[in-house]
């Protein structure tokens, strides 16, 4: 069976980009900045990406390419005994997407209880079964569209959402700066404490944050490698990271001067998106629309990163053990839909805990926070020291000194910065 790929380099991106901007660029990034150092966390932040992120995301897309076949295959193909490490990563990003679907029903309930004009409040939510109808509801939507495969899933969905989301975000962004007190909002976001820079939480924080926004490490992009064919993988990852940070930022620009201009405190985490914005949108006229369409827009860039993450397990499937695409997205999905189960309903009338922390909770920390980076450690070791870098440096083109200065960068320091990250986080140094 010929192998299913992209209908072009624009196809490539879209769906690149769709894995990349997700709710870690609109809801988390920028609250992560407000929290550390405001417009000082963009240094480690752009450090972070251009010479980590990007580094790697280059190396997954070569290995992909060169090697025309997902992670399981792939690794195998780099060398036998790395065939379980390989299973490793396909296990990781399964687990992350087990939980991150959870957010993806919270965010698709809000828009729907936006559109119909229904109040909405987290506890009330949270303590009725409705989180289940939405896990199984945005479920449904993810496993169709991998279900319709490399062009006509991934690449047509991320088509259609990508500029929609961009219009979407302009808009809200447009709206948020208007309102009297915006400025200080802004002001809150980026104005740079430089002294923070000297406090390592900061730059761990900024690597975590670049490796999850980026969806490097994962797998995801040796996968949408495979299924591309000419094009210059460098460019390409400039044109993918560009996005990903430039949406990250426009996020904040519509969150903080609406969180200001109400006098409202700009809280951290989960609270800001389902509690904080949720009662700005209450207070406004027309506050349903706006709230609607903030909602709707982080379930767009949910879906098309969910949709990037259940590919990995798919794609290995159909590649390692000869399924067809329905069969193995169904068996897939399935397994991963119990897998979230737990985590679904621990933010239900159920709420299921381990030793007082929803199940929810210790998913994010354990898999999207710890398996994250240990998922990108095994990635650029088994990628960075052992493929035949003669095939490497002919897709990744380059004069001979930045393939050298490259292979440093993927050998030595981001396996080094993802060790240190991966202790503070462990050790619990680290801010998030
Ligand atoms: N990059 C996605 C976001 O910013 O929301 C999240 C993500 C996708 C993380 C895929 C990890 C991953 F493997």
């Amino acid at each position: 069976m010929d192998r299913e790929m992209w209908s072009g380099g624009i196809g490539f991106i879209f769906a690149s980009i769709g894995s990349a901007v997700g709710i870690g660029n609109i809801w988390r990034f920028p609250y992560i900045v407000g929290a550390n150092g405001g417009g000082a966390f963009l240094i480690p932040y752009l450090i972070s990406v251009f010479l980590f992120g990007l580094p790697l995301m280059m190396l997954e897309l070569a290995v992909g390419r060169h090697l025309q076949t997902s992670v399981g295959p792939a690794f195998r193909a780099i060398g036998k005994r790395f065939y379980k490490a390989g299973i490793v990563i396909v296990a990781i990003v399964s687990l992350i997407l087990s939980y991150y679907l959870v957010v993806t029903s919270w965010v698709l309930a809000y828009a729907l209880f936006f559109a119909f004009q229904r109040p909405v409040d987290f506890t009330a939510f949270t303590g009725s079964y409705y989180p289940l109808l939405f896990f199984v509801l945005s479920g449904l939507i993810v496993y169709a569209t991998v279900r319709s495969g490399v062009r006509k899933g991934l690449e047509r969905i991320s088509r259609i959402v990508i500029p929609l989301l961009v219009v979407i975000l302009l808009f809200l962004v447009a709206f948020s700066l208007l309102q009297p007190g915006a400025a200080e909002g802004v002001a809150y976001y980026l104005a740079p404490d430089i002294s923070r820079l000297s406090d390592p939480m900061i730059w761990a924080a900024a690597f975590g944050q670049a490796f999850f926004s980026l969806s490097v490490g994962m797998g995801i992009l040796l996968t949408y490698g495979s299924y591309l064919g000419e094009a210059n993988l460098f460019k390409n990852g400039v044109v993918i990271v560009v996005a990903d940070i430039l949406i990250a930022i426009l996020a904040g620009f519509m969150i903080f001067p609406l969180v200001f201009a109400f006098g409202l405190d700009p809280a951290a985490g989960v609270n800001l998106a389902f509690v904080t914005l949720p009662s700005v949108f209450a207070g406004i006229q027309f506050g349903w629309v706006l709230g609607m369409l903030f909602f709707a827009m982080l379930f767009l860039a949910a879906l098309t990163s969910a949709a990037s993450m259940l590919e990995v397990p798919v794609a290995t499937m159909i590649d390692s053990y000869g399924y067809s695409r329905h069969k193995a997205t169904l068996l897939i999905f399935g397994i991963i839909f119990l897998l979230g189960l737990p985590s679904a309903l621990s933010y239900t009338g159920l709420h299921l805990e381990l030793f007082g922390t929803p199940l929810f909770d210790l998913s994010d920390y354990y898999f999207g926070t710890l398996g994250l980076i240990i998922s990108g450690l095994i990635v650029s070791i088994v990628a960075g020291w052992f493929v035949d870098t003669e095939w490497l440096f002919e897709e990744l083109g380059g004069s001979p000194r930045m393939q050298q200065a490259y292979l440093v960068l993927v050998r030595f320091c981001i396996p080094a910065v993802l060790f240190v990250t991966l202790i503070s986080q462990v050790f619990g140094i680290a801010a998030v």
